[in-house]
């Protein structure tokens, strides 16, 4: 199963939710592989990778790179991999070089090669989760179109309400033109908060629209997520009893409603 985090918004809780998530996932005994398309890296930073430790020429960019050109022996997407702390759980980082390559990419209608990789990694990992960058661009794209699932962080600002109806546009587009099967699985409701009157009216507004179902577990907004990105430490490691890592377990029984919580 690969599920794509997107919003084309920034800041909403893509990063956040597709690490966490993941962390979860893998906590949980899925083997799971995390794949950081954004080119800030704040995926890989979270879980133990950045510029200081970029493994070199092994990263997702360096993964799509190698498919610019004809090569008799391109090597397999399994040695762009890595390992993390945390057990069952591996990523595919993102790099500065993303940037560069993208219209490269996009000039050579390089757009089904993520998909090709993830067929290929779906072999080895239960779940894959693939962060976006705040952008409709070449990357997000193709992440769309390498995906089953989709979920759609909302941070409950009124921005972000207005962008949802674009977002979904788009994503009908993309998934007419290229991937039928991919499903809207839901709106995450990111940074609520239950004591504010707003946050509660756009939700509540967002669910009478009913374009994509609404997850009844709602992420709180609290301090200890920057503290967990702080420590590069997803919260079921930092802070395994906190009310957000219970509302993140609950979103993902969501997500795998035929599997028992072990956490
Ligand atoms: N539930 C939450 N409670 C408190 N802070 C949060 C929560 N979710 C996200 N944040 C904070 O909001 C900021 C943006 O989160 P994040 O980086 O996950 O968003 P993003 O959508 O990935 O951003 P970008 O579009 O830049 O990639 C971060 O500082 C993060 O710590
Ligand atoms: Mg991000």
């Amino acid at each position: 199963m690969k599920r794509v985090v997107f919003n084309q918004k920034g800041g909403v809780g893509k990063s956040s939710i597709s690490v966490n998530l993941a962390a979860i996932s893998a906590a949980q005994g899925f083997k799971t592989l995390l794949v950081d398309l954004d080119v800030q890296g704040n995926s890989s930073h979270y879980l133990g990778v950045d510029e200081s430790n970029l493994p070199k020429d092994k990263t997702v960019a360096d993964l799509l790179k190698q498919t610019v050109g004809w090569f008799s022996s391109a090597p397999s997407p399994e040695q762009f991999v890595h390992a993390t702390q945390f057990e069952n759980l591996s990523l595919l980082p993102a790099s500065p070089a993303l940037s560069v390559l993208e219209r490269e990419l996009e000039m050579r209608y390089k757009i089904y090669k993520l998909r090709d990789a993830l067929k290929t990694l779906e072999k080895e990992f239960d779940r894959i989760y693939i962060d976006t960058p705040p952008n409709f661009n070449f990357y997000s794209k193709s992440a769309l179109i390498a995906a089953d699932r989709v979920l759609i962080p909302f941070d409950c600002d009124g921005f972000s309400a207005q962008a949802i109806d674009r977002l979904m546009a788009n994503m009908l587009e993309l998934k007419a033109d290229h991937n039928r099967d991919l499903i809207a699985e839901g709106i995450v409701v990111n940074q609520f908060n239950p004591q504010a009157k707003l946050p509660q009216t756009l939700v509540d507004e967002l669910k009478a629209q009913d374009s994509v179902p609404l997850f009844a577990t709602h992420l709180n907004s609290s301090v200890k997520m920057k503290e967990s990105h702080h420590q590069q430490l997803p919260l079921i490691h930092l802070a395994p009893s906190h009310k957000l890592t219970h509302q993140f377990v609950e979103l993902f029984k969501e997500l795998e409603p035929q599997h028992q919580s072990i956490v």
